[in-house]
C-alpha cells in the first residue's frame, strides 16, 4: 500500500523521538557507570558513553523539523519545558566534548565535568515529563482523535469528502 506523505513523516519523527530517547538513556546510563566505577573512566563503557553522546549531535539534523513543527503548534510552558530540556542536553554535550579534549576545563567557579553532569542530572526530569508529554500514549491517542475530527477533504480518491474512518462499504447501495 502506498503511504501518505503525512503519514510517513509523522512515523520518521516517531523513529527520530524513540532513537534520541535510547541514546539519552544510553548516555546516562554508561556515564553513572562510568561515575559509579571511578577508575580513572577509561575502558570501553567511556567508549560507549562518548558514541551514545556524539549521536545525540548526529541525530540533531532530523530532530530539526520534529522541533520546528512543536514549537509551531503550541505555546505555553510546555513548550518552554521543551527549549529548557533541549538547552540542558546541548550544555551537557558541549561540556562532555570540551572537557574530553581539554578544550575548557574550568568555567569560573565549576570544572566543566561538573556543569557535563549537573547539566545531565537536571535534564533527567525533563526528559522523562517530555518523552511522557510529548511522546506517550495519551499524546499519540489525542493525536489520533484529532486525526479522526479532521473534516475530511475531496479529491481525486475521495470525490463525496467521506471521512477517514469511514471504511467502504462492500454493500454500499448504488455501488453496483
Ligand atoms: C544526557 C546525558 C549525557 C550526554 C548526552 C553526555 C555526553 C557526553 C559527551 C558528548 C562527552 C564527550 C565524549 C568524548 O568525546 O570523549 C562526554 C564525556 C563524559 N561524560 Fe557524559 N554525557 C551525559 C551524561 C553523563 C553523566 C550522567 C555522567 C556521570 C555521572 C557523565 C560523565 C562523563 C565523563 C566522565 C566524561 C569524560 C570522558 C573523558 O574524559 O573522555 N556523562 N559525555
Ligand atoms: C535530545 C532530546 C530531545 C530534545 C532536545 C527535544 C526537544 C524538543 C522540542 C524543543 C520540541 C518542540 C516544543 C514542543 O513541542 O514542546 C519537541 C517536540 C516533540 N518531541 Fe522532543 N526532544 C527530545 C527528545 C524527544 C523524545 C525522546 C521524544 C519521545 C520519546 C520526543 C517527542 C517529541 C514530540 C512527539 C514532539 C512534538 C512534535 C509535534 O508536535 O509535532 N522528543 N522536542
Amino acid at each position: 500500500m502506498r503511504q501518505r506523505p503525512l503519514a510517513s513523516a509523522a512515523g520518521g519523527a516517531r523513529q527520530t523521538n524513540l532513537t534520541l530517547l535510547a541514546v539519552l538513556l544510553a548516555a546516562l546510563a554508561t556515564g553513572g557507570l562510568a561515575f559509579a566505577a571511578g577508575t580513572g573512566w577509561g575502558g570501553p563503557v567511556l567508549v560507549g558513553h562518548a558514541v551514545a553522546g556524539l549521536a545525540v549531535l548526529v541525530l540533531a539534523p532530523w530532530k530539526s523539523p520534529v522541533v520546528r513543527r512543536g514549537l509551531v503548534r503550541r505555546a505555553g510552558p510546555g513548550r518552554w519545558a521543551s527549549v529548557t530540556f533541549g538547552v540542558l542536553v546541548l550544555l551537557a554535550v558541549a561540556a562532555g566534548l570540551a572537557h574530553a579534549t581539554g578544550a575548557l576545563t574550568v568555567l569560573g567557579p565549576v570544572s566543566a565535568m561538573q556543569v557535563h553532569v549537573g547539566a545531565a542530572l537536571a535534564a533527567v526530569p525533563l526528559l522523562a515529563w517530555h518523552a511522557a508529554a510529548r511522546g506517550g500514549v495519551r499524546a499519540r491517542r489525542d493525536r489520533s482523535v484529532r486525526r479522526a475530527l479532521t473534516p475530511p477533504r475531496r479529491g481525486p480518491g475521495n470525490p463525496n469528502g467521506v471521512p477517514r474512518w469511514v471504511g467502504p462499504s462492500p454493500t454500499r447501495p448504488g455501488s453496483r
